[in-house]
């Protein structure tokens, strides 16, 4: 009496990980929790004070979201995009991962995920009965796909409806997309949807970030919000821009919502003004500079002739890959990692790859973000002694990997 089709799901597999490692430790084992990501920091205080100052607020809001919300959101993304949208423009919804499930829900056609790609689009197209068409991409692409690789996928049939998703920064390779622009042609060449995941896009290393909605803004549904740049996941606040090209999408994701969630918590909205109102350059400054030394800690110590890694280079993540024969799938690999050194990583097949690809997401936020906030100055450089300091168990956990790679 249940349906196959939601039963043949498994939850997901970054929550599991996270009850596996507990579980782990609670027998008395040291646990490495580098399988789960979430900002190690905490919400800037002006944010957590307006939300105090808001618990009164008790009434529904309006399904689209608050309008003041929707208003500084539209003219903070304006900026940072150097586009124009506006406050019609914008949807809030209790976490951009839910505004996605109702994209799948909504959309008929087929859904190009390019692997590695995040843990929730597949299940998510599932449950929206569409077609997955997922595209292996390669470690000298930065691990996203190229326009011809899309293209050949769209020429298989060109008839049908194709939405694309792309996510850079990268959860869990950690690369920064090269390819906006030929992307965007293939995308308004054959009038393809893109879902641009840009929710780690605060935290790009490299203080150029660029997305495919300066190429084709007419194409591209911008998803973000404030789980990562401003260590908020658990709050569940995220948005979508949607240009007027898509209004349809706007007003059936209305609808849907007030069908579902109505609105989100009106205390949450309130105090997110404050998220994109008030400057927070110093603590994203910050918290860049942190995540990036750390990546690239992690990514120095780590790789060898038997690990191979691309350098990081926005958000929480890397993606090694263990040359090894020695384990038939990704997800056995991670299994004697994790008992063998304590290191809890995510297999690469989470993500979309083949199996028998060794790779692994590795998440390098096994620290105290507020401790390492506090004590490091504006623009300090961050060295190695500074990184034991402050997040010694990434230190200790990379060598013990490092370690156990070395026995392959
Ligand atoms: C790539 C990616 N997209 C979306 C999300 C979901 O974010 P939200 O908290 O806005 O639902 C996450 C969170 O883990 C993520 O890593």
């Amino acid at each position: 009496m249940l349906k196959k089709l939601v039963k043949s799901l498994k939850p997901s597999s970054t929550l599991l990980i996270n009850e596996t490692s507990k579980k782990l430790e609670d027998q008395g084992k040291k646990i490495f929790k580098f399988g789960f990501g979430q900002s190690p920091f905490k919400v800037p205080n002006d944010i957590v004070e307006e939300l105090k100052n808001n618990a009164y607020q008790n009434k529904y809001l309006p399904m689209q979201g608050l309008n003041e919300l929707r208003h500084v959101v539209a003219k903070y993304s304006s900026k940072k995009l150097n586009s124009n949208y506006k406050s019609h423009n914008v949807i809030i919804g209790p976490g951009s991962k839910e505004l996605m499930f109702l994209l799948h829900v909504i959309f008929d056609g087929e859904i190009i995920l390019p692997a590695p790609s995040w843990v929730s689009y597949a299940p998510q197209a599932i449950l929206g009965r569409n077609k997955i068409q997922i595209l292996q991409t390669k470690r000298e692409n930065n691990w996203f796909p190229t326009g011809a690789e899309i293209e050949k996928i769209i020429l298989k049939d060109k008839n049908k409806n194709y939405l694309l998703f792309l996510n850079s920064p990268n959860n869990p390779s950690g690369q920064v997309c090269d390819k906006l622009s030929e992307i965007s042609e293939i995308a308004k060449k054959y009038n393809i949807i893109i879902l641009s995941d840009e929710i780690y896009s605060e935290l790009t290393f490299a203080k150029n970030y660029k997305s495919i909605s300066s190429y084709c803004p007419e194409k591209t549904i911008i998803s973000t919000g404030i789980s990562k740049w401003c260590g908020a996941g658990g709050w569940r606040l995220g948005y979508f821009i949607v240009p007027d090209e898509l209004n349809d999408i706007t007003n059936m994701i209305n609808v849907l919502a007030s069908e579902t969630f109505s609105a989100v918590s009106a205390p949450i909205q309130y105090a997110a003004i404050k998220a994109y109102e008030n400057d927070h350059t110093k603590y994203i400054e910050k918290s860049i500079n942190i995540l990036s030394s750390v990546g690239k800690y992690v990514y120095l110590n780590l790789k060898s002739n038997k690990v191979l890694i691309n350098k990081p280079q926005g958000g929480f993540y890397l993606m090694p890959e263990f040359l090894n024969s020695k384990f038939k799938t990704s997800s056995e690999m991670c299994e004697n990692i994790l008992n063998e050194t304590g290191v809890a990583l995510l297999p690469g097949s989470d993500f979309g790859f083949n199996s028998d690809k060794m790779l692994a997401r590795l998440s390098f936020t096994d620290f105290d973000g507020e401790e390492f906030m506090n004590k490091i100055s504006e623009n300090q450089n961050i060295d190695d002694h500074t990184i034991n300091q402050f997040a010694p168990k990434v230190v200790e956990g990379v060598n013990k990997l490092k370690k156990w790679s070395e026995t392959l």
